[in-house]
């Protein structure tokens, strides 16, 4: 984008130059440009996106099933944004505009399972783009269909989506029970703690613990060490993040710079215009005078006193 306006000012500047036939002018063009916006322009960092994720995402879990979909990412894309949805990866926000700075965001990285009545449910994507004091968050849910598709995406609660994933893999509604991914050892734990309930050994909400933990344990649910360990990396992210700013500081610095231009040129253009009428006059003058060449006469016209001013400035 930046090389393009660059380009495009200098086009303008020749063209006007080419237009203005003076010398004078064209020295002076080339004077205004200022080096260091020159210089600034022609060492911009590369303005590539480094979507820079806050936590690692957590290994594959769940429905063993579900595992087809890993590697792959599916698209939606609305009126202003395209969203990328990489299951068990993150989910991304990409804005489609023009304008100088569209946002491209992580919504959400992989994390966990929801699991509601021993079903999987959602899968919750977290820890994504600061919005505020939060951070980001995406929780997936599926619907049966015959092909795999990101259907809609929506903002319920301000930063929290809501992304709906056509899949043919929840068709079989046992398929997301829970129950069949535990190894044996886990299936027998719960075993356990359903009869402990039957007997009235443990409470209700015991039972409800115990689960957690198994489900925990099952790599479906994030242990709070293994939350921790995600975010170590934290740290080092930000450090790129902050680097990632300050390259768009200096891009802001660039654009004030170009607006400066802007104004520049509409002087130039005035100026412009006003030589170009006044050259008009005299030849017309030129001409009213009985054998006088305007051609050889060009030289004159130049030191106008209009850019005479304009050179005594220098
Ligand atoms: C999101 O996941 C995809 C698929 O693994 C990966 O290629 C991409 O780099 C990830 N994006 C971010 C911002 O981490
Ligand atoms: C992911 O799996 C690898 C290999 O099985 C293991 O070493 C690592 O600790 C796991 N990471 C998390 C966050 O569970
Ligand atoms: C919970 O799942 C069982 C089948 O496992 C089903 O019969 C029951 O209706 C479900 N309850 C709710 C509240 O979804
Ligand atoms: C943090 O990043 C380093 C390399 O960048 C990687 O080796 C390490 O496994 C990461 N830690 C976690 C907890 O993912």
């Amino acid at each position: 984008m930046i090389f393009r306006w660059e380009v495009f000012i200098f086009f303008l500047f020749f063209l006007y130059a080419a237009f203005s036939d003076s010398d004078v002018l064209t020295i002076k063009i080339v004077e205004d440009i200022d080096n260091n916006w020159a210089n600034n322009l022609w060492n911009q960092p590369q303005t590539k996106l480094t979507l820079e994720p806050k936590v690692k995402e957590a290994n594959f879990s769940g429905p063993s099933h579900f595992k087809s979909l890993l590697g792959k990412c599916y698209e939606k894309v609305t009126t202003s944004y395209r969203y990328v949805f990489c299951p068990f990866r993150n989910v991304t926000q990409h804005e489609i505009s023009l304008q100088w700075k569209p946002y491209n965001g992580i919504l959400g990285v992989w994390q966990e399972w929801e699991i509601e009545n021993n079903t999987f449910s959602a899968m919750l994507m977290r820890d994504g783009d600061k919005c505020g004091s939060i951070y980001r968050s995406v929780r997936v849910v599926f619907t049966c269909a015959s092909k795999n598709q990101v259907s809609d995406v929506s903002e319920p609660q301000l930063c929290h989506y809501l992304l709906h994933f056509e899949t043919p893999l929840v068709c079989q509604k046992q398929s997301m029970f829970v129950y069949p991914y535990l190894s044996s050892n886990l299936k027998d734990a719960w075993d356990e703690i359903e009869g402990e309930l039957l007997r009235k050994e443990i409470t209700e909400k015991g039972y409800k613990k115990e689960l957690v933990k198994i489900f925990t344990a099952a790599g479906f649910f994030l242990s709070d060490e293994t939350k921790k360990d995600l975010a170590k990396n934290i740290s080092k992210k930000t450090a790129d993040n902050e680097k990632t700013e300050t390259k768009f500081e200096s891009l802001e610095k660039c654009s004030a710079e170009y607006t400066r231009l802007l104004a520049e040129m509409e002087g130039l253009r005035t100026l412009i215009s006003l030589t170009a009428r006044l050259k008009e006059q005299e030849r017309k003058e030129d001409e009213e005078t009985p054998g006088y060449k305007s051609e050889s006469s060009s030289k004159e016209h130049t030191s106008s006193p209009l850019l005479k001013n304009r050179k005594k400035k220098n």
